[in-house]
């Protein structure tokens, strides 16, 4: 873990946030190449289940909704709380599932200091406008699933889609957590990517097995990460959320132990019915009302970020390599004049990158030697790294690097795009 992040704030993936000012307890700032990765992430997320299917639609919601929102879900009452206690000497705080309660405080070594363990609502609390009175309180939202709920009807008047369909949404969300860590495993501003699936209730189990293949090709197929690194958590009724009827977590095995990456919950009709009094659907062949159920797959975008990260790390005898996904990797190919002192070659290296970059994300490079150079794109995951030497002035060709097996072979200039692509 040491190593990722030491290399997340070197080469400006993932750095702490208000740095200058001594930082912001466990807040994190995505850089220039993390944020290319995020963005990877989030747009291969909507093209495979938005964009390319016609039973999801999208949505952007406001981040603070009308408080009533959470009243109705159930987040401003007990059910979106953890318990927590407090270390009476030193005043540190634990959430109880966490700790030995039996046992001494990490921070003091107190033995028997533990408070009797209380709930703590994890919302987040704002004010609108300028008086901070009661009347005036606001909440950012915990999840960005409410939305859906919320816009239901005016999706389904403005789309006429009919069940079963989905909303997805992809955005920030907020918790006062009481123990975030892990860098940016767990923190108190995150993002998530979600859909709530509507079904009728007799299609559930289907959906729920559906939606956990889905899932599983996402993890394999699109982050790369490698079956033998995920496992199923089947969550026992007492310990689900306050609305779930059954949830699998997908659990990762990061660098810290194996953890929740996804949760996938088949959400009755639980919210619907919260939010509307009348039914909100009408089944235009038998005109029966009801409440659609709901299957919600959730992804936590942070968390994918971090497990790409761990999967795809390595290192190989004198170098560090990120084997990220040619969909993920930051830039697709890196270019490099030969020397950096001869005008020729640096005006056709020029001239290369000028047009790849139409298409793809590339980086130009002409510091240093060339091994240098490789190694340097090989830590951030660059797949392809393309030399531009005295011979390419002469053929129109370069040469093309892989950065997992470090084979160099020529290639005619004109089939650059081609081969990237
Ligand atoms: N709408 C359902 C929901 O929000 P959740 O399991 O509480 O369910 C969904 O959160 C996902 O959001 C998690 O699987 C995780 O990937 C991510 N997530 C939750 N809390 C987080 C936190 N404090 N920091 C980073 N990611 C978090």
């Amino acid at each position: 873990m040491e190593k990722i992040v030491s290399l997340c704030k070197r080469r400006g993936f993932i750095f702490p946030g208000s740095e200058i000012y001594g930082g912001l307890a466990n807040s994190w700032d995505y850089g220039p190449l993390g944020v290319e990765i995020k963005n990877n992430i989030k747009n291969l997320w909507w093209k495979k289940f938005v964009q390319s299917r016609n039973d999801i639609v999208g949505i952007d919601a406001a981040l603070i909704m009308n408080p009533k929102v959470w009243e109705a879900s159930g987040h401003l009452s007990v059910g979106f709380a953890d318990f927590l206690v407090e270390c009476k000497k030193c005043h540190s705080r634990y959430r109880a599932d966490q700790i030995d309660l039996k046992a001494a405080c990490e921070n003091c070594e107190t033995n028997n200091s533990f408070t009797e363990p209380h709930q703590f609502n994890l919302m987040f609390k704002t004010f609108i406008g300028l008086a901070e009175e009661k009347e005036n309180v606001a909440y950012f939202r915990p999840e960005t699933a409410q939305a859906m709920f919320v816009d239901f009807k005016s999706v389904l008047g403005t789309t006429r889609k009919k069940l079963p369909f989905g909303i997805a949404q992809i955005g920030k969300a907020f918790r006062n957590e009481i123990t975030p860590g892990n860098f940016i495993f767990r923190t108190r501003e995150f993002e998530q990517m979600e859909i709530e699936y509507f079904i009728r209730e007799s299609d559930w189990g289907n959906s729920f097995e559906n939606w956990r293949k889905e899932m599983h090709s996402w993890m394999e197929n699109d982050l790369g990460l490698d079956k033998k690194h995920v496992h199923e958590l089947e969550i026992p009724e007492n310990e689900r959320a306050h609305y779930s009827k059954q949830t699998i977590d997908l659990e990762y095995d990061f660098p810290f132990g194996r953890k929740e990456l996804y949760g996938l919950a088949y959400r009755g009709d639980f919210d619907l019915r919260n939010h509307f009094k009348e039914a909100p659907y009408k089944d235009l062949e038998t005109n029966d009302k009801f409440w659609p159920h709901v299957i919600e797959p959730t992804w936590g975008v942070d968390r994918s970020v971090l497990a790409v990260l761990t999967e795809h790390y390595s290192e190989e005898e004198d170098r560090i390599v990120l084997k990220l996904p040619f969909k993920l990797a930051p830039y697709k190919a890196a270019v490099f004049p030969l020397l950096a002192n001869k005008p020729k070659l640096v005006e056709k290296a020029k001239e290369i990158y000028d047009n790849l970059r139409k298409d793809f994300m590339v980086a130009w490079d002409d510091r240093g030697n060339i091994g240098k150079r490789y190694y340097s794109q090989d830590e951030i995951g660059t797949p392809f790294c393309i030399t531009v030497d005295f011979d390419s002035l002469e053929d129109d060709s370069v040469t093309i690097r892989d950065r997992d097996t470090a084979k160099q072979e020529r290639i005619k200039i004109r089939d650059l795009a081609s081969r990237l692509r």
